[in-house]
């Protein structure tokens, strides 16, 4: 099969793309907004960088062209704590995609850097980001934000037994095993 991008329209793009370029990471993106800490998944991200250690998330917009509440927060606040979810948290991840489905609760959620957002608990890594920059990427509706990585707190067990969610195709969240 010969797939030819010019004549697909963006939901087949979208199909086509996600089956044909895997896994992608799944961040869960912890940010401060006006009404608190909120957490939301992004998929279309990954390292930029090593010196400087950088991350890029490329945020789509709202219909209506709304910015998503995670973008808006990391141009205010300049800060967003980006998390490696574990297999139980994927309910609670394919929730917090969805707007007002999903509430943080304050027992999960740890407070140990001076001057950023909490982590969530169960994460097994979460990179402490700094806003760095953003590119309007050209003829699309995406903008590719760029966040500098301060701090990674990381579980002493996850290389060993942790699994982290990661993405697979359009809908899959999945961990990835090997044997
Ligand atoms: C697994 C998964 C991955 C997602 N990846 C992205 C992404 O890379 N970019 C994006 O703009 N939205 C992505 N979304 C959709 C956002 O999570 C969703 O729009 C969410 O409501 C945004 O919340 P916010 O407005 O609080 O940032 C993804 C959703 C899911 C379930």
């Amino acid at each position: 099969m010969l797939i030819s991008l010019e004549k697909t329209n963006p939901s087949e793009n979208y199909d086509a793309l996600t089956r044909a370029v895997l896994p992608r990471p799944l961040l869960w993106v912890l940010t401060e907004g006006e009404e608190g800490y909120s957490v939301a998944p992004y998929s279309f991200t990954n390292i930029l960088s090593t010196q400087p250690p950088l991350v890029s998330i490329a945020f789509g917009l709202r219909p209506g062209q709304e910015q998503k509440g995670t973008y808006k927060a990391l141009h205010e606040k300049g800060k967003g704590v980006l998390h490696l979810a574990s297999e139980h948290q994927k309910d609670d991840i394919l929730k917090s995609g969805e707007r007002g489905s999903f509430t943080l609760n304050d027992d999960d959620l740890v407070h140990d850097v001076d001057g950023f957002p909490p982590r969530i608990h169960d994460c097994p890594v979460a990179l402490y980001c700094t806003y760095y920059d953003t590119i309007d990427i050209k003829n699309a509706n995406t903008h590719l934000v760029i966040c500098k990585i301060e701090h990674i707190y990381m579980n002493e067990e996850f290389e060993k037994e942790t699994h982290p969610l990661t993405c697979v195709g359009a809908t899959g969240v999945v961990t990835l095993h090997s044997e």
